[in-house]
């Protein structure tokens, strides 16, 4: 079964599911594995919370004290002691001399109503070194794990720990299952850094999430509104604008973007109106293209952001302003012609190319076809001329995109750049030898069999890349152990990425028809072989010449 790839952009689909082998690999990025990786890389989450998270689905209970592996704190856990450092902000904020600082500037200086001050889960951090550690210690959390959820820092002066976040109003971020994943925290007045978030750790990334989709979600599905700044979206909410959420302080990631096209249609654009804001504008359009939501760009004068332009003339206005927000292709085409003076024949041309350009890159034929009406009216041109133009650009893009893709698979084939298995580079024919085995191996219980009994030799010692002697290692560790081999549970030892590769070489194998012991062996021997090879040739002369009277002197 093959459709669109989630985990990268594309229209034409690569991403394939192979229900006989129950896993999936993508043809474009290369992700792979079973339903657990294919979790793992869905919902960013390792590998016992992926176990976790299906096990849910189908009501499946886990035990907690199991023998599941436990690398460092797990996502639970953070998002509790979010869940407690959250309380402890609101219960700052509401406190009448502890919060003055921090409500007067909510409610006086940004004028935010109290309801959405509590809908939000707004907070005040005290400008306290030690507040929120003394109360998270006294719920059982180690400085260790405050500091790995970045709310507390440790100081090298003293080796003691500190509170992250101090004297800042405190916006929760909650994911759309509704933890709380990281805080932003703004100052209250003109100190630097402005704002202070959470870092990315294995269970938060800046560049997946989206500040309020939690309350979004629900009112989004025809159109959503993208701003820049926790600051916008709680103002929009305030003036019924639901629908508004923001990134977190970076520009849009395709992540991001893939993201917001699984909840909406339309997506308008609020960035700043300044000039980074304008740029943050065209690259976000590129961004939706990919993934093909429509685009609209909301355009604001006499204002910054959108919370300062509401301030300062209301919300109906601002309701008028999206309204009238204008398509991606009219922000561009603004663009280009505010760039050239087309009364000039030269300009003109210019402007007439690069418009071309643009509409060239555009997907649908339709849509070129209006935006040519549009260039064509707009600077006086024929629509068949431009028409001539546009394609003739369209099949340079298409051979420039072909080009790129047969270079891309020459490289892999070559299998340089390969970030999975590097050491695969240097021999093409171990390596080759090596896929085989490890996909033989993945298919067959007969081969492993075979290994683990001892009727076919083969050893770790036998290997020549790393990536292949840790497959085959964890691969006859299952096989003896008691609950016998299967494929998700190499998901323990390995990335995604590398279950992906893991997948992809026994899909190989299984688009072959001869997968015998034979072939097994015969593999194995070509190994051997190529192994000596190298071993010979980059041995280091005196010992290889000592090998050779030795082996002289044997005979
Ligand atoms: N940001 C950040 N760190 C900074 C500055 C900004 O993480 N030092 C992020 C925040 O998420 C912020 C967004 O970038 O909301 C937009 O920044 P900016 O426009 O400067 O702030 P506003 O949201 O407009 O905040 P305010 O209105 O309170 O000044
Ligand atoms: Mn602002």
């Amino acid at each position: 079964m093959v459709g669109v790839c989630p985990f990268h952009s594309e229209k034409t689909p690569s991403f394939t599911v192979f229900p006989n082998s129950q896993n999936f690999f993508c043809f474009g990025c290369e992700a792979g594995g079973d339903v657990i990786t294919f979790i793992m890389r869905s919902e960013n989450l390792d590998y016992p919370d992926a176990v976790e998270f299906l096990a849910k689905r189908v009501g499946v209970e886990i035990p907690q004290n199991g023998d599941m592996p436990n690398k460092g704190m797990s996502r639970r856990r953070v998002y509790e002691m979010n869940l407690e450092a959250a309380r402890f902000f609101r219960a700052c904020l509401f406190d009448e001399n502890i919060g003055r600082a921090g409500m007067h500037y909510l409610a006086e200086q940004r004028k935010l109503p109290l309801p959405i001050i509590k809908h939000f889960g707004l907070g005040y951090a005290p400008a306290d070194f030690g507040a929120l550690i003394s109360v998270l210690k006294k719920k059982g959390y180690t400085d260790a794990e405050m500091k790995e959820a970045f709310l507390c820092g440790i100081s090298q002066k003293t080796g003691r720990p500190y509170d992250y976040f101090r004297n800042r109003v405190i916006f929760p971020i909650i994911d759309t299952t509704g933890n709380v994943v990281a805080f932003g925290g703004r100052v209250l007045d003109d100190s630097k850094p402005k704002y202070l978030n959470t870092s990315d750790t294995p269970g938060f990334k800046k560049g997946r999430t989206l500040f309020a989709l939690n309350y979004a979600k629900n009112h989004c599905s025809d159109e959503l509104i993208l701003c820049e700044g926790y600051m916008d979206v709680v103002a929009l909410h305030a003036a019924g604008f639901e629908n508004a959420v923001a990134t977190l302080g970076t520009a849009l990631t395709p992540d991001q973007a893939r993201i917001i096209s699984k909840y909406t249609q339309r997506v308008v654009l609020c960035y700043d109106s300044d000039e980074a804001g304008q740029r943050a504008t065209a690259r976000a359009l590129q961004i939706f293209a990919d993934v093909g939501v429509e685009v609209r760009v909301l355009q604001m004068h006499g204002a910054k952001d959108p919370d300062e332009y509401i301030k300062k003339f209301g919300r109906d206005k601002f309701a008028g302003l999206l309204k009238q927000s204008r398509s991606g292709f009219d922000f561009k085409l603004s663009g280009v012609l505010s760039r050239h003076d087309v009364t000039l024949p030269e300009e003109k041309i210019r402007a007439a190319n690069e418009l071309c350009d643009i509409i060239s890159r555009v997907y649908s034929t339709a849509e070129r076809e209006i935006y040519i009406d549009e260039v064509a009216r707009r600077l006086s041109l024929s629509k068949e001329s431009l028409t001539m133009d546009v394609e003739r650009m369209r099949r340079r893009h298409y051979k420039e995109k072909k080009q790129a893709e047969m270079k891309q698979a020459q490289v892999t084939a070559m299998s340089v750049g390969d970030r999975i298995n590097p050491e695969a580079a240097s021999s093409v024919q171990a390596a080759a030898a090596e896929n085989a085995i490890i996909g033989l191996l993945l298919m067959y219980e007969e081969h492993r069999l075979a290994v683990q009994r001892g009727t076919v030799e083969l050893s770790e010692a036998d290997f020549f890349t790393d990536f292949s002697r840790r497959a085959f290692v964890e691969i006859m560790k299952l096989q003896s152990s008691d609950g016998g081999f299967m494929f998700s549970l190499l998901g323990e030892s390995f990335s995604a990425d590398e279950m992906g590769r893991l997948t992809r070489l026994e899909q190989a194998r299984r688009a072959l028809t001869e997968n015998s012991t034979a072939v097994l062996r015969t593999s194995i021997e070509a190994l051997r072989t190529e192994k000596n090879r190298i071993t010979a040739k980059s041995a280091d002369p005196i010992s290889g010449i000592e090998q050779l009277l030795a082996a002289k002197r044997k005979k």
